[in-house]
């Protein structure tokens, strides 16, 4: 059974019950068509700003990549799992949450700091960083030379403790729309005005998306860099800023958790001003942790050449920088959700075994019940509900 069908005896009462069915097989084509004939098909391209023409044209289209979110790499090439040797522990739990939600992961080895020499450091005061520190950076350094080197047009980088909601490709696809809706060209003047060099604050509702030309290669968009998909924190960009602070708004999203629950993913406090169980899809500033984030090909370079080759940092302030345009580096195209849908796993024992990074930070506490925060149907916590194909899930974030 796959996650799309499980999902479909949930009820939901919005507009994206719609995509949830997409997913199941039989129906696919129905919807895709449905789909096509709702966006109308691209006449004379990015250009064409009349307003609200007729669309006339019917000729052949490619298929709608949209979908390929449902695909076993979650619309990406590929999805890479960091993990050190000898965390065993994460690595089984990774594979088989993947397992049982039909995806598709390949786990790559993490690099203990103390083994990365202190000259290959790009930077004057290297001496800063905890070892550690520079062994996560080595890692998703090590993953953007096999994205570079073989080519692949996107992939995701997940870290081994990740956990999401058993619906993540509803998420995606959902977050996919929102995605092209703010990157791809627009088909018709949008009511709203230009998304692209608004900068006051602009709401885009997510039952009112604009119409754009339909992404060829990704179905997050042709024009990303990084998708800032598991995070600890991230902004709407400032009114102030050079980029747009439009955000598409997606009410009574059924796995976003009351506000109140969200406490470690209000960092910008961009949710704060709307009302419970919304999504945020929108440009990205001032992210924070790398619990997971997807790359494009251009983006694999331009990292690897600012944030592997001409000036380290942590990996999670190199990313900030490189999307934000700070710290003397060039801006990225990132997008990201809020709240995240990756999120770290804690398991029940003792928190100091939580990061690999700084064993210190998480204290000398023992956790009684495990969890993840943000994620209201886990996949670890369902996993015995998954391997039997009960429907009866865990909720970590009931509204009462
Ligand atoms: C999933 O879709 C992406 C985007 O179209 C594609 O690059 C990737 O190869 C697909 N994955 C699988 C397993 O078909
Ligand atoms: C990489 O892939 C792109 C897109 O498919 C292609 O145009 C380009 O020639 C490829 N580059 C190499 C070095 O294979």
């Amino acid at each position: 059974m796959t996650i799309a069908q499980l999902t479909a005896g949930y009820k939901k009462t919005n507009s994206r019950r719609v995509f949830a069915i997409a997913a199941s097989a039989t129906l696919l084509c129905v919807i895709y068509l449905l789909r096509l004939s709702h966006l109308g098909i691209a006449t004379s391209g990015s250009s064409d700003h009349s307003l609200y023409s007729p669309v006339v044209e019917s000729h052949a289209v490619k298929p709608d990549v949209t979908n390929d979110v449902y695909n076993k790499t979650l619309g990406f090439e590929k999805i890479f799992v960091i993990s050190l040797p000898e965390r065993s522990d994460r690595r089984d739990s990774i594979i088989l949450s993947a397992a049982l939600s039909n995806i598709d992961i390949e786990i790559r080895d993490a690099v203990r700091g103390e083994n990365v020499p202190e000259q290959i450091i790009p930077n004057e005061n290297a001496g800063r960083f905890m070892k550690a520190e520079v062994g996560c950076w080595r890692s998703h350094m090590n993953i953007m030379q096999e994205v570079i080197q073989r080519n692949l047009s996107s992939i995701l980088i997940l870290e081994d403790d990740a956990d999401w909601d058993i619906r993540i490709m509803d998420q995606l696809h959902d977050f996919a729309l929102a995605a092209q809706a703010i990157t791809q060209p627009l088909l018709r003047v949008y009511p709203a005005g230009n998304l692209f060099q608004s900068r006051t604050k602009n709401d885009i509702p997510f039952e009112k998306l604009p119409q754009t030309v339909s992404p060829e290669h990704s179905p997050y968009g042709d024009n990303w860099d990084l998708l800032w998909l598991g995070h600890c924190g991230v902004a709407v960009p400032k009114p102030t800023g050079d980029r747009s602070t439009g955000r598409v708004v997606m009410l009574d999203d059924p796995t976003v958790p009351v506000k109140k629950s969200l406490s470690n993913n209000l960092v910008g406090n961009d949710l704060g001003e709307y009302p419970d169980h919304t999504r945020l899809v929108h440009h990205a500033t001032m992210g924070l942790c790398t619990q997971s984030y997807a790359i494009t090909q251009a983006g694999a370079r331009e990292l690897m050449m600012s944030v592997g080759v001409e000036k380290m940092n942590t990996i999670d302030f190199g990313l900030r920088e490189w999307c934000d345009g700070t710290s003397g580096r060039d801006p990225h195209l990132c997008l990201a959700t809020q709240p995240a849908v990756f999120q770290p796993h804690r398991k029940a024992g003792p928190q100091k075994g939580d990061s690999d990074i700084d064993t210190a930070a998480h204290g000398d506490g023992v956790r009684k019940e495990a969890m993840t925060e943000v994620v209201r149907w886990s996949t670890i916590l369902n996993w015995k509900a998954l391997l039997r194909g009960e429907r009866d899930f865990v909720d970590q974030y009931p509204d009462s």
